[in-house]
């Protein structure tokens, strides 16, 4: 996969944050491989584990806005920045509501956090570092349990309304964005379901055909990616390159 970036005229100056993730991982792996790669800078709550002359890593947490304003200030000049950070469950106790019986204000918060409100800092403090005149990507990691149009099932209530949000932030984004960074594209990104922790509880009911490696997913996503331009920003895409509704 070394000419996935093709979009690109020239070098290509990439961030990835949620680079310690099941799929930040490997989306690092991928942009790695590229010939187009003049640098990546991969951030995680836990230093991510990557040794390479081409990247330099660091750490930030969501809860420590002013660790996101330090990350961005050692990024110099990126072009495709990637958030690939969420919870859908975690140590502490949360899980996915299965009934309104199971909501509390504390799980809600914690899966804002991770979900809408960290992002949206990164969006914050990394929008602006895109190029103005050249092609600039911003992505984030969603999920396709954020379509209230697509909600047939319900449950998942935190979760569901956190990557709804999301995508809320990425519209509003790319519009304000748009008006003078003529050629980013900003875009929510669904990877399907991939076999990393935060879908290890659920794998069990997912057909093997349909769980990706993280490797795949990350493949996928980049070719999704590469293959997006100014009039596709604002919107959510899943693996496949589809739009998905709102
Ligand atoms: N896996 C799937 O099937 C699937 C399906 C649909 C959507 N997605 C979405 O894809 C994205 C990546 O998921 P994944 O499967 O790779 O999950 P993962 O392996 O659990 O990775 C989650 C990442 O989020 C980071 N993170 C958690 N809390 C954080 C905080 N407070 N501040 C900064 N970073 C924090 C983690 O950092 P540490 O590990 O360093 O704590 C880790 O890098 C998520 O947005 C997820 O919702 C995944």
């Amino acid at each position: 996969m070394a000419h996935i970036l093709s979009s690109y005229t020239g070098p290509v100056r990439a961030v990835v944050i949620g680079a310690s993730g099941g799929i930040g991982q490997a989306l690092c792996a991928h942009i790695l491989a590229q010939d187009a790669l003049e640098h990546l800078y991969a951030f995680g709550r836990s230093q991510p584990a990557i040794t390479h002359d081409k990247c330099t890593v660091g750490q930030l947490d969501y809860a420590d806005e002013a660790s996101i304003e330090t990350a961005a200030q050692a990024v110099d000049r990126p072009n495709l920045i990637i958030v690939a950070t969420g919870m859908l469950h975690n140590a502490e106790g949360i899980e996915p509501e299965k009934s309104l019986r199971d909501l509390s204000a504390d799980k809600f918060a914690a899966s804002f956090l991770v979900n809408t409100t960290g992002p949206a800092l990164v969006a914050k403090h990394f929008l602006p570092l895109l190029p103005r005149e050249e092609r600039g990507v911003f992505a984030a990691l969603s999920a396709r349990v954020g379509s209230i149009s697509d909600n047939g099932l319900g449950g998942w209530y935190a979760y569901r309304a956190a990557k709804a949000a999301l995508n809320m932030v990425i519209r509003n984004a790319a519009i304000e964005m748009g008006r003078r960074y003529k050629q980013a594209v900003i875009v929510g990104l669904h990877p399907g379901t991939v076999d990393t922790a935060l879908s290890a509880p659920f794998k069990a009911n997912v057909k093997p055909e349909k769980l990706f490696t993280p490797e795949q997913a990350g493949g996928y996503l980049l070719t999704v990616l590469d293959g997006l331009n100014a009039q596709d920003s604002g919107h959510c895409y899943d693996w496949a390159g589809t739009r998905i509704q709102p």
